[in-house]
C-alpha cells in the first residue's frame, strides 16, 4: 500500500490536483489561492509544487493532495484514494478475500444493498412481476435511461425473494437485517423488507447503494405523508431502510452523487423534498438537485453542499409541511452563511408536477426564485391588512430573527430602510429587535475550531529551521502550550531530538515559515520577530486560559470560605499575570 501511494503522489502534481477544485494563481516557485476551507477576500492558500504540499496562513490548515481531497470532498482516507487513485490511472490492489469472514462489515452490507439493487432493477425491466410498476413509473413520465440511470426497481410482493436470492451466494438472512434490506419481526422470523414497491436505491456520494426508498405503486390518499413506516407494516407510501453502518440518513442527500458535478459548476445547487421531484428535472436536464427525502436538511447535508457551492434554493412541497421544512432548512443555512433562495410553486404541490408539466416552467420557476428574506416579507403583505397589529406581530415574530442572521452589513441596512418604509416602523426599534440574534450568528459562522493550530505550527516550523529560535523557544514553552495531539508530539520529538524529517506535519511546518521568510523578502530577522510574536501569543493564549481557570477555583474557594486557599490561588494568578504581560510586551 505505501507503494501505491508514492506511486499516485509520483503521477499527480499538488497544483493540478487542487486546481482541479479552485482557481490557482503562480506566485513564484509556489501557488496561491483563495483557501477554500474558511471564508476569505486576499489568497493565504500556498501550494509548493516542490514539497508537493498546501499550507492555509488563513486558518492553518494544510498537508498533502490526500489531506486536501479529504478535506474538500468531506471523505475517508480511503476514498480521497480512491479518488486521487483513478485521477493518476493507479489501479489500486484489489482487496479480494477468500472466505466472507475476512470481509469488514461495511463492505458486507455495502455488496448486499448494491446486489439488491441490480436484483430489483432487474426484476422491473425483465420479470413479468415487474410490468405493472414499469407501467406505472412510465406513466409517471420516466424514461428508460433514467430507469436504469437511477438502478429504480421493483421489489416483488414475496416475503423471501431477495433473501432466497442471496442465500445463493452464501449470504446469511442475519446479515441482511444488518444491511436493512430485510426486517425481523417479534418471533424473530426474518423477511424481505420491501415487498410490491417501486424502489429508489439511495447512492452516496460516490454512487454505491447504502439503502433504498421504496414507494406502493397504489396511492389510495390514506397514507401517512413524511411519516416513516413501521417495519413494513401497513401500508404507508413511502418504507425506507433504517440506518444501518452504511446509511446515516442525515449525511446523505439523495442524488449527490448525480448532482455534484452540476452543483459545482451552476455554482448554486436546488433542493427539494421527495426522490421523484429530484429525479424528474435530472430527467429534463437540470442536473444541480438533491433531495432531502422529506426529512429535515441537516448540519451535515449542508457541509457537503457547502464544498460545492454557497448557494442554494428551495423548492419544498407547497404544504404545510413543506414550508415548515423550507423555513427551518432555510435558517440553518443562513446560520452557515448561504446564500438562499425560495423556489415558489404556483398551482402544483410539487416540483415533480411542474416538470412534468413542462420543463420550461420548471426553467421558469428556478430563475425567479425569490431571496429567503424576501419571501417572508411579501408574506407579510400579502397575508396580512397594511399596517395591522397583526402584521407587526408576523413581522416581529417570523421576519426580524432572520435580519439577524445576514452577516454583510450593507445587506442587513437594506432590509432594515425597506423594512421600515414599507411597512412604518422605525428603524431604531428593528435595529434593538435584531441585535441578540446577531450575536449568536457570528459565533456559528466564526468558528474557532482551529484554536491556535496556526501558531502552534509556526512555532513548530521556526524551531526546526531556525536553530537560534529553537534554543530561546526549548526554555519558554511547554508541552501544555499546545492544544493539538499532533503539534504537541512534535514538540516532544524537537524537544528530544527526534529526527521527524520524513514527518508530513513538520513538513508543512516548516513549509509554512519558509514561505514566510519568502514573503519578506529573504529577511531573516524580520522573520525572527515574527517568530517571537507566535510565540508569544501562543504564550499568551495558555496564560489566558490559566487565568480563567484560576478565576474560577478562587470563586469556588470563597463560595467555601477557605481563606489560605484563597490567598494561595491569587498569589499564582498574581504571577500568571505578569508572566502574561512579559509575554505581552514581546509583541
Ligand atoms: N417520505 C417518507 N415516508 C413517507 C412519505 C414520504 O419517507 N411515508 C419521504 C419520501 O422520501 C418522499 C418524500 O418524503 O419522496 C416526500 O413525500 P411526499 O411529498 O409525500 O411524496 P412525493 O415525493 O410527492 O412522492 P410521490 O410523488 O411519489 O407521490
Ligand atoms: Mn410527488
Amino acid at each position: 500500500m505505501d507503494n501505491t501511494l508514492q506511486d499516485i503522489k509520483d503521477k499527480l502534481n499538488i497544483a493540478d490536483v487542487i486546481s482541479g477544485y479552485i482557481q490557482i494563481k503562480k506566485a513564484g516557485a509556489n501557488f496561491r489561492a483563495l483557501c477554500p476551507f474558511h471564508n476569505e477576500k486576499t489568497p493565504s492558500l500556498n501550494i509548493s509544487p516542490q514539497k508537493q504540499i498546501w499550507h492555509c496562513f488563513g486558518c492553518g490548515e494544510g498537508g498533502d493532495i490526500f489531506g486536501f481531497v479529504m478535506r474538500y470532498e468531506n471523505v475517508e482516507f480511503k476514498d480521497a484514494l480512491k479518488i486521487l487513485a483513478q485521477k493518476a490511472g493507479v489501479s489500486l490492489p484489489e482487496y479480494r478475500p477468500q472466505n466472507p469472514a475476512e470481509q469488514s462489515e461495511k463492505e458486507l452490507l455495502s455488496r448486499i444493498n448494491n446486489f439488491a439493487s441490480r436484483f430489483y432493477h432487474e426484476i422491473l425491466i425483465k420479470d413479468k412481476r415487474g410490468a405493472p410498476a414499469l407501467e406505472y413509473l412510465k406513466n409517471r413520465g420516466l424514461t428508460d435511461g433514467t430507469i436504469k440511470q437511477w438502478q429504480i426497481g421493483y421489489a416483488p410482493d414475496d416475503f423471501h425473494s431477495l433473501e432466497q436470492a442471496l442465500a445463493k451466494k452464501k449470504v446469511s438472512a442475519a446479515d441482511l437485517v444488518k444491511a436493512g434490506v430485510s426486517a425481523k419481526n417479534e418471533r424473530g422470523q426474518i423477511y424481505d423488507r420491501f415487498r410490491g414497491r417501486v424502489t429508489f436505491p439511495i447512492f452516496n456520494y460516490f454512487g454505491e447503494v447504502v439503502g433504498f426508498s421504496a414507494r406502493i405503486l397504489i396511492d389510495d390518499g390514506k397514507s401517512a405523508p413524511n411519516r416513516p413506516s413501521a417495519s413494513g407494516a401497513g401500508q404507508a407510501k413511502y418504507v425506507n431502510s433504517p440506518e444501518t453502518l452504511i446509511y446515516n440518513k442525515s449525511k446523505i442527500l439523495f442524488g449527490l452523487n448525480f448532482a455534484k458535478e452540476s452543483i459545482r459548476k451552476a455554482d448554486e445547487a436546488v433542493i427539494v423534498e421527495g426522490q421523484m421531484d429530484c429525479i424528474a428535472p435530472h430527467q429534463a436536464d437540470f442536473k444541480n438537485v438533491v433531495a432531502t427525502s422529506g426529512t429535515a436538511l441537516t448540519e451535515q447535508q449542508l457541509m457537503m453542499l457547502g464544498r460545492l457551492t454557497k448557494n442554494l434554493k428551495f423548492c419544498f412541497d407547497t404544504d404545510t409541511a413543506g414550508r415548515a421544512a423550507s423555513r427551518r432548512a432555510g435558517e440553518l443555512a443562513l446560520k452557515h452563511g448561504f446564500r438562499i433562495k425560495v423556489i415558489e410553486l404556483k398551482n402544483v404541490k410539487d416540483p415533480d408536477e411542474l416538470v412534468r408539466r413542462s420543463p420550461n416552467l420548471w426553467q421558469k420557476a428556478v430563475s425567479e426564485a425569490v431571496w429567503f428574506l424576501d419571501y417572508y416579507i411579501n408574506l407579510a403583505e400579502s397575508s396580512f391588512l397594511p399596517g395591522s397589529v397583526e402584521q407587526k406581530h408576523y413581522l416581529s415574530r417570523e421576519v426580524l430573527p432572520l435580519l439577524g442572521f445576514i452577516s454583510d452589513p450593507l445587506e442587513q441596512d437594506h432590509y432594515i430602510l425597506q423594512m421600515a418604509r414599507r411597512f412604518g416602523i422605525s428603524e431604531k426599534v428593528i435595529r434593538q429587535e435584531i441585535r441578540p440574534a446577531q450575536v449568536a450568528v457570528q459565533t456559528a459562522i466564526h468558528p474557532q475550531s482551529s484554536g491556535n493550530l496556526l501558531l502552534e505550527k509556526e512555532v513548530l516550523g521556526g524551531m526546526l529551521l531556525l536553530t537560534e529560535f529553537s534554543e530561546r523557544a526549548k526554555t519558554e514553552i511547554s508541552p501544555e502550550d499546545f492544544e493539538h495531539n499532533e503539534t504537541k508530539q512534535l514538540f516532544m520529538n524537537v524537544l528530544t531530538n527526534v529526527d521527524s524529517s520524513r514527518d508530513a506535519l513538520a513538513k508543512e511546518a516548516v513549509f509554512m515559515v519558509e514561505s514566510q521568510l519568502d514573503e519578506l523578502g529573504g529577511n531573516k530577522p524580520a522573520l525572527l520577530r515574527e517568530l517571537f510574536k507566535a510565540l508569544a501569543l501562543l504564550k499568551i493564549s495558555g496564560l489566558k486560559k490559566r487565568q480563567n481557570q484560576l478565576q474560577t477555583e478562587i470563586k469556588m474557594a470563597e463560595m467555601a470560605k477557605n481563606q489560605a486557599k484563597i490567598e494561595e490561588l491569587n498569589r499564582l494568578f498574581a504571577q500568571v499575570s505578569s508572566e502574561k504581560m512579559k509575554f505581552e510586551a514581546m509583541l
